[in-house]
């Protein structure tokens, strides 16, 4: 079994899958990875969308701009799951958010999108993590109700190219002790 720290330094972004399909149990445990995920007051404010419906994905490929690299993979992946939130529950009391950050929902859905991606990487499965799409027409292609947003879609399968990783800033360039 590989070392905490391999995980975390060898999950890379996966673009290009294989036409291989996943089993339900692989599934499965990405998807016990989200419910198992930490979150404000466990508020839990994930819904997740499992597609594996052709049209469906095109659907939501459509939503896409043609510059995302992930465009393909959206298509390609065996399976894309939609994080969804429901909104002012995560940072929320009493119907009233509790910080100057208002909704914390996007925090919520960021933690479980990297358990989710983190355990798929541990069962040799591929992810990508996309964000940069027309959320409304994605919420519409895939029936989201009013007081819930589609935050992420993450194509999940096996992966068929794996890229380089990207550079990282060095740990001393981020950090500060005792003040900014
Ligand atoms: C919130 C978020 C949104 C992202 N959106 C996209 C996207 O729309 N398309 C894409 O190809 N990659 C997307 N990525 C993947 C990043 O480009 C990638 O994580 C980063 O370049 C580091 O590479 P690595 O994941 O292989 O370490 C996104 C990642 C995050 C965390």
């Amino acid at each position: 079994m590989p070392d905490f720290m391999e995980i975390i330094k060898g999950r890379r972004s996966i673009r290009k899958y294989q036409e291989r399909e996943i089993t339900e149990e692989q599934l499965n445990k990405v998807l016990d990875a989200i419910r198992w995920s930490p979150s404000w007051a466990n508020t839990q404010c994930w819904e997740v969308i499992v597609i594996k419906d052709p049209v469906v994905k095109q659907k939501i490929q459509e939503a896409m701009p043609e510059g995302n690299p992930s465009r393909k993979s959206i298509v390609e992946a065996p399976v894309v799951i939609s994080l969804c939130a429901k909104l002012q529950s995560s940072g929320y009391k009493k119907g009233q958010a509790t910080t100057k950050f208002g909704d914390w929902f996007m925090f919520d859905i960021g933690i479980a999108s990297q358990s989710l991606c983190l355990t798929a990487h541990h069962l040799n499965l591929g992810t990508v993590i996309v964000g940069l799409f027309d959320h409304d027409k994605a919420k519409e292609a895939l029936k989201v109700p009013e007081g819930y947003e589609v935050v992420t879609l993450i194509p999940l399968g096996y992966p068929s190219k794996e890229s380089e990783a990207p550079p990282r800033r060095e740990i001393s360039e981020f950090v500060h002790y005792d003040s900014f």
